[in-house]
């Protein structure tokens, strides 16, 4: 299959292309650099350098393209609070934009990638499918507004589509991984502290939860990639709607803390601060649906193996071999 990619220069972006192209797809990448790196792409990909709405660019890759995976995306929660109106521009405006071009040039099917911040707070069991939507910031708002966009204009678009909704994307794989800058990721942030070049604030210890700190469903970025590819498949099975992509299961902020230590073998400078605004005590997918629906399982169950993966890529990027 030839697939555009959008955003394949950044994290799960880049991810999904290495697994494609070693999958046999073809890959073309439209990126407009905000926040990813062009030499995070293999060589094989063909690059266009371009914002989605610059759509003289976009469409000519369109009409190519049997499939589109839509990673670009503005996903700083933070951020978001400070310029919601920058959020749904860029978002939820370059996404119109691309439904648009789609409406005109192909393909038929589309994959979205959707986040568990449409979900909001949670405090109990794993969230669902069909558990209410109600995102508590503008980023999950922005992510949501762009999958009910997608139910109701994928009929008249005759685009057969799904959203799947990320939980906590961690990890890397050989030559590629976390490298946002600003960083605010929990598990990269960790392991810059085991490095010495930063400390770590712990955003609250008196959350209900056992240890008191924020728990999160933590899925491995290959896995992640790896569902796209089965949902690629699955849309030819006549599979649409939305899913979640997790594990399952929850760790907590001390948890992984806990895990750098035995991975690192070293010590940082860890200190307890406020609670951060916008954060839900916590956040776990129910999987079911994605197993049944896509013939895929997580597989990285243990969070050890996932810090580990990313330790790797972080000494890598620091040149840190000690
Ligand atoms: N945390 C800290 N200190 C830090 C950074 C994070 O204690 O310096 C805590 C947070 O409070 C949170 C946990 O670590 O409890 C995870 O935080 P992250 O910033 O790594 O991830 P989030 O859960 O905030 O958000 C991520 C993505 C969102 C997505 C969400 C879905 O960034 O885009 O997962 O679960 F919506």
């Amino acid at each position: 299959m030839r697939i555009l990619v959008t955003g394949g220069a950044g994290y799960i972006g880049g991810v999904f292309v290495r697994a494609a192209l070693a999958a046999g797809h073809e890959i073309m990448v439209i990126d407009n650099l905000c926040t990813g790196f062009e030499d995070s792409l293999p060589p094989e990909v063909e690059f266009v350098r371009a914002d989605i709405r610059e759509t003289r660019l976009l469409d000519p890759l369109l009409a190519r393209a049997d499939a589109v995976v839509h990673f670009a995306a503005l996903s700083i929660v933070g951020d978001s609070v400070a310029d919601p109106v920058g959020y749904y521009r860029e978002n939820l405006g370059s996404f119109l934009t691309l439904l648009d071009r789609i409406r005109l040039h192909g393909p038929h099917r589309l994959i979205f990638s959707s986040s568990a911040a449409v979900y909001g707070s949670g405090e109990g069991r794993p969230f669902d499918e069909g558990d209410p939507l109600l995102p508590v910031n503008p980023y999950g708002g922005t992510k949501l507004a762009m999958e009910q966009t997608l139910a109701h204009v994928a009929p008249a678009l005759g685009l057969n589509w799904l959203a799947l909704r990320y939980f906590n994307a961690a990890g890397a794989v050989p030559g590629h991984g976390e490298r946002h800058d600003p960083e605010t990721h929990l598990i990269p942030l960790a392991l810059e502290a085991a490095l010495g070049r930063r400390e770590l604030i712990v955003f609250g210890r008196d959350y209900d939860t056992p240890d008191g700190t924020c728990i999160r469903d933590y899925i491995h970025v290959n896995d992640l990639a790896r569902a796209h590819l089965a949902a690629l498949t699955a849309l030819d099975r006549g599979v649409e709607g939305v899913l979640n992509l997790g594990t399952g299961r929850g760790h907590s902020v001390q948890e992984v803390i806990d895990s750098v230590v035995r991975i690192t073998g070293r010590e940082s400078v860890i200190k307890d601060g406020a609670r951060r605004t916008g954060d839900p005590a916590k956040l776990i997918a129910a999987v079911k649906k994605a197993e049944e629906c896509l013939g895929w399982q997580a597989q990285y169950s243990d969070l050890d193996e996932i810090v580990a993966s990313a330790w790797e890529w972080s000494r890598s990027l620091y040149k840190d071999r000690g």
